[in-house]
């Protein structure tokens, strides 16, 4: 299939890695669109970063990252996507609003365009229930970063024709990706929910007094060849992210995705991690000593 033109919704972190592989690797003009024109300004200023280093590296040529540049159109204007054959939805982990999104997209895109969302672990069924045409609503679940990360979770809904699987699976080929078919539509899909079990054990080994922090991150990244520990990596997720995905978890898995005690009080602490300067580890830079 040709793809004359792609639509990516929503121009954060996901929407942003999403658009340059798309932009990169297929020859369709690739439409963003955000409410905030001060993001979609971002977008652009890091998707240049992004082919500026793909240059410099020797992966492209400066003519060809200056085509994947030109393919690329930032906008506020949701009646842009119009004709899209395929549109991704990235915008933030909340159900009403990504039903609102969805149908919009659904007036807006022709019955044969794949409406696809980013979510991490939302159920694809309930997003596809605010549309005419829930046969082509599908998760298409990449991973950050999306220039990077080679796998995208493909989550069948209630109602996700077999066409529409068809068509995402080889769409993500297009952009060079492998794909996993997650059957059923059930919290967490299939990585949110493994991941989440690794962390809710490496939580109560810390709880418990089994070892500290930076050792069982050590041990996961030496033993498992990880890149990150558990606890570094839900620094740089942020506690309250880590919470409320597990949160849902325990309310549709049950007891065994509770989230622990610690975790709970140091959110209500404020030590979210990185972004609040501590965390499991602290990030606040030491003043210099005389
Ligand atoms: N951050 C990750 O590591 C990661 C990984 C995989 C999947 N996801 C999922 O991807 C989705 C996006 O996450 P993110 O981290 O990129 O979020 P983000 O907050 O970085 O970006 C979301 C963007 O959506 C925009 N937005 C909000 N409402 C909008 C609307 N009505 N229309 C258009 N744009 C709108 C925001 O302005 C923002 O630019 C979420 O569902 C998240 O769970 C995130």
């Amino acid at each position: 299939m040709s793809y004359q033109k792609l639509g990516i919704v929503g121009s954060g972190l996901m929407g942003t890695g999403i658009a340059f592989v798309a932009a990169s690797r297929t020859e369709a003009e690739t439409v963003v669109v955000d409410v905030a024109e001060e993001l979609l300004k971002k977008s652009r200023a890091s998707i240049e970063g992004l082919a500026a280093r793909a240059v410099e590296k020797g992966q492209a040529k400066q003519e060809e990252a200056g085509e994947w540049l030109k393919r690329l159109r930032f906008t506020a204007n949701y009646g842009d996507l119009e004709g899209a054959s395929f549109v991704i939805e990235a915008v933030p982990e909340d159900l009403a609003l990504k039903r609102r999104v969805f149908a919009d997209l659904d007036r807006l895109c022709s019955e044969q365009a794949v409406l696809a969302s980013n979510t991490t672990g939302l159920p694809i069924t309930q997003i596809a229930s605010a549309t005419r045409h829930p046969e082509r609503v599908i998760g298409a679940h990449f991973f950050n970063p999306a220039p990077v990360m080679k796998l995208v979770e493909i989550v069948r809904g209630y109602a996700t024709s077999e066409e529409t699987i068809q068509k995402t699976k080889e769409f993500c080929s297009r952009l060079g990706k492998e794909t996993i078919l997650v059957e059923k539509d059930y919290t967490g899909f299939v990585t949110t929910r493994i991941y989440n079990g690794y962390l809710v054990e490496a939580l109560h080994c810390l709880e418990e007094g089994i070892a500290s922090a930076s050792d069982i991150d050590k041990a996961c990244k030496l033993a498992y060849n990880h890149p990150m520990g558990p606890f570094e990596l839900m620094d740089l997720v942020g506690l309250e992210t880590v919470l409320s995905a597990m949160e849902s978890l325990h309310a549709a898995h049950g007891e065994r995705f509770r989230p622990s005690l610690l975790l709970r009080q140091m959110v209500a602490a404020g030590r979210l991690g990185r972004k609040s300067g501590s965390g499991f580890y602290s990030y606040v830079k030491k003043e210099k000593s005389a």
